[in-house]
């Protein structure tokens, strides 16, 4: 199996300040991160001062308070269509093709959010997905990352609707062309550099790599200092979108809701909690191939939420994990493996693998796709 090496680099550029233009230049390759990490002592952020609150304000009269309104817009509901932003959403993104969209999304947030110097870090599926292999799992539609009250509150007065540039090159293990249906709200740029003799060493000869520039947006929802959830319609604080396609990642973040009564008790408006010491120190690893941080105790938080079968058991949603591979792979439907096979040993059936390899890699060696 071949990973590939994707050269990225990351153009930030910030709208609401005076021209802030980072520009960094980073190599990844897709180490599969063990469950081995680097603890890295990091201050957290929450000793920060929080977002001031609005002083409880005498409402004269209209008691009524008028309706929450949603900040956020989705196209649809169902499991698939609620993963869209509604500003930008021109079509599902196919099983093949929504991996590697979430891949470039979560990589761009986190080198962006590592440039900003915002405190961020893996939380729910994509922790879990961590856990695993480091990756997205194949079967997740979104993305989700928390971060504290404050650094939202941060975000939202320096960074609200900023957006960030993003390029990344593809070399033909993505089918991507879908994406690049130059919109005219998009701009996204193909450059052919398959003759160019550039760093990309592990290039076969005539493989064509295809450089991206996408924009992300970064939204801030002014309803991410609010104590409780209210009707519901906004419980997700952020999100890091995809221009080109609507998807984003969903961002939530942490306070102590209640810091009297229950100190050191950390939550989200949907009322996952956690203990300080359970986040703090975060740990430093990799996740798609980029620096990310978890969690000081993932397996807690991780068997807390999900059980602590989310950590053994090797077959879920329709997706089988394969050890040597270290990687889900789509169980194939026209051949379900019997229930009594034997789960130990799922290389044994070869016609599974054989499929899996060909979904990892299908347009590895298809060179000649492309502009
Ligand atoms: C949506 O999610 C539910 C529960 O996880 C699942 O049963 C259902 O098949 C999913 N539907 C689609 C269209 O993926
Ligand atoms: C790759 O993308 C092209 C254009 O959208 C499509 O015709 C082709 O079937 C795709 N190939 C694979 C393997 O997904
Ligand atoms: C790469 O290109 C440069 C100039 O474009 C040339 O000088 C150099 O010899 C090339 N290297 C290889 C290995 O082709
Ligand atoms: C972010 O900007 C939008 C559009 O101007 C605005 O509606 C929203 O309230 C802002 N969010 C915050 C946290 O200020």
């Amino acid at each position: 199996m071949r990973f590939f090496q994707p050269f990225l680099l990351f153009t930030l550029a910030i709208h609401a300040s005076p021209v802030l233009v980072v520009e960094t230049a980073v190599v990844t390759k897709i180490a599969i991160p063990t469950q081995k990490v680097i603890v890295q002592v990091k201050a957290p952020n929450h000793d920060a001062k929080p977002h001031p609150q609005a002083a409880p304000k005498k409402s004269t009269k209209a008691p009524k308070k008028p309706k929450e309104q949603k900040y956020f817009h989705e196209p649809g509901w169902d499991n698939e269509s609620g993963h869209y932003d509604s500003r930008y959403f021109r079509g599902k993104v196919p099983y093949e093709q929504h991996r590697p969209a979430l891949r470039h999304l979560v990589r761009s947030y986190l080198t962006t959010f590592k440039t900003l110097g915002a405190e961020t870090w893996l939380a729910h599926g994509s922790l879990l997905g961590w856990w695993w292999n480091g990756r997205i799992m194949p079967w997740d539609y979104d993305l989700d990352v928390q971060v504290s009250v404050a650094t939202l509150s941060f975000l939202g007065d320096r960074y609200n609707r900023s957006m960030h540039e993003y390029e990344y090159e593809v070399d033909g293990e993505e089918n991507e062309t879908f994406l690049f249906d130059a919109t005219a709200e998009t701009k996204l740029e193909r450059i052919d550099l398959r003759n160019s003799n550039g760093s990309d060493h592990d290039n076969k000869e005539g493989v064509t790599t295809t450089k991206v520039k996408k924009t992300y947006l970064l939204d801030i929802n002014p309803h991410y200092s609010a104590l409780t959830k209210g009707n519901g319609a906004n419980i997700i604080d952020a999100r890091w979108i995809d221009m080109s396609n609507g998807m984003f990642i969903d961002i939530t973040g942490l306070r102590e809701r209640e810091p009297e009564r229950a100190p050191g008790i950390w939550s989200c408006k949907n009322n996952h909690r956690y203990l300080t010491s359970e986040l703090w120190p975060l740990r430093r690893t990799e996740f798609e191939g980029v620096e990310a941080w978890i969690p000081y105790s993932f397996d807690k938080v991780l068997t807390d939420e999900y059980g602590a079968k989310s950590l053994v058991v090797e077959e879920w949603a329709g997706h089988r994990w394969i050890p040597e591979l270290r990687e889900w792979v789509k169980i194939p439907k026209k051949n379900p493996p019997s229930p009594s096979k034997e789960k130990e040993h799922p290389l044994a059936d070869d016609t599974n693998t054989e499929t899996v390899v060909v979904y990892e890699e299908v347009v590895v060696e298809d060179e000649k796709k492309g502009v």
